[in-house]
């Protein structure tokens, strides 16, 4: 068996936040915040929006695009690092709302990598004959982990959730993931990370903020390399080489990073899906916001070469080579 991408959707919340917004209230300026990362704006939740409820819009788009209903569906794997519980997952909750009452789901926790590392668990699962439909979401609500007093992170991330929906296919055929390609550092786990999670205090007993913490320099740092090597390896994997790649569709955290490896690659702007003006970074659901975008307005269709890849706190990197 292998997984075919059938289609893809995504959805944003309602509440627009451009960098002027934050420069009301914070040292920084739209100048700043647009000559670093590229990112103009971005969405935040309101009241009536919570992961689960902006993955379950989003799978809906991508199950629409695939002309496929909930009836197809038996697997449901979700990306995050912002839940809105610590049980049920997000998934079987998005189960519930899509009125699914067979099959199984699970989240991912690999940050800003978790479209990634959900695709690869999904792709395996259908390859080995566990599931024959899934939805494939990443969705993050950022906005409740951020520290909106610390310059160095709250500008960078917003809220958001996209989804891909994975239909088995029988046999070998030319189109589907090719392949997908994980990796993690845990050693590197402090230069990128969440201070606190439920219930856990401090050595002083106090409970700890649980907000997202970041030395921006290292993660760039390490971001060109570990996605570099991963770009290569998904490519000689397949025998393929980077004239092959029809689209980079990156995990969008900063323009400077996604600029980088377009040139590594050779690829032209223009063949590069680019959301991090608008969206911000959205976390584990950047990737899937980006592909529905693109396939929503017809620039990438059938037969094209996709590259996906990704790094996030963990750290954790990963990529994905799909012919849709
Ligand atoms: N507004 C104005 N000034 C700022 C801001 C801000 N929002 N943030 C930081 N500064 C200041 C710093 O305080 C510092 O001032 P100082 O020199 O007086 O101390 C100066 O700008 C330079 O700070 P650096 O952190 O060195 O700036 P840098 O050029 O590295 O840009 C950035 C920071 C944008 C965070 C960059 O390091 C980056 O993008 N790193 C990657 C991090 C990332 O994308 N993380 C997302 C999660 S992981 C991922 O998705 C890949």
């Amino acid at each position: 068996m292998r997984s075919r991408l059938a289609g893809a959707g995504g959805y944003l919340p309602g509440h627009l936040v451009t960098n002027d917004d934050l420069a009301a209230t914070l040292d920084t300026s739209d100048a700043w915040i647009v000559e670093r990362t590229g990112i103009r704006q971005r969405y935040r939740v309101g009241p009536a929006d919570t992961t689960t409820s902006m993955a379950a819009a989003a799978a809906r788009r991508a199950l629409a695009m695939a002309g496929a209903t909930a009836a197809d569906v038996d697997l449901i794997i979700v990306g995050t690092s912002t839940p809105d519980q610590a049980f049920p997952s997000v998934a079987v909750r998005v189960q519930a709302l899509l009125g699914i009452e067979r099959g199984f789901g699970f989240d991912v926790s690999a940050a800003c990598a978790g479209f990634v590392y959900a695709l690869s668990l999904a792709d395996a699962l259908i390859r080995t004959g566990q599931a024959r439909g899934a939805l494939v979401i990443g969705s993050e609500a950022f906005s409740r982990i951020l520290d909106y007093t610390d310059r160095g992170t709250c500008v960078l991330f917003g809220d958001g959730a996209g989804a891909v929906f994975l239909r088995a296919a029988a046999g070998e055929g030319a189109d589907g993931i090719l392949s997908t390609h994980l990796h993690a550092q845990g050693s590197l786990g402090d230069i990128l990370y969440v201070d606190g999670a439920l219930g856990v205090a401090d050595s002083a007993g106090q409970p700890l903020p649980g907000k997202l913490r970041m030395n921006g320099r290292e993660v760039f740092r390490h971001a060109v390399q570990r996605l570099s090597e991963s770009v290569d390896e998904a490519l000689s994997a397949n025998g393929l080489g980077r004239a092959d790649v029809d689209w980079l569709v990156p995990h969008q955290a900063n323009i400077r990073i996604i600029d980088g490896m377009g040139r590594k690659l050779g690829l032209p702007p223009e063949r590069v899906v680019i959301t991090v003006d608008r969206h911000a970074n959205t976390s584990a659901a950047s990737i899937p916001l980006a592909l529905a975008e693109a396939m929503e307005d017809g620039r990438i269709g059938q037969g094209q070469l996709v590259l996906m890849e990704a790094l996030g706190g963990g750290l954790v990197w990963g990529s994905a080579l799909v012919r849709l």
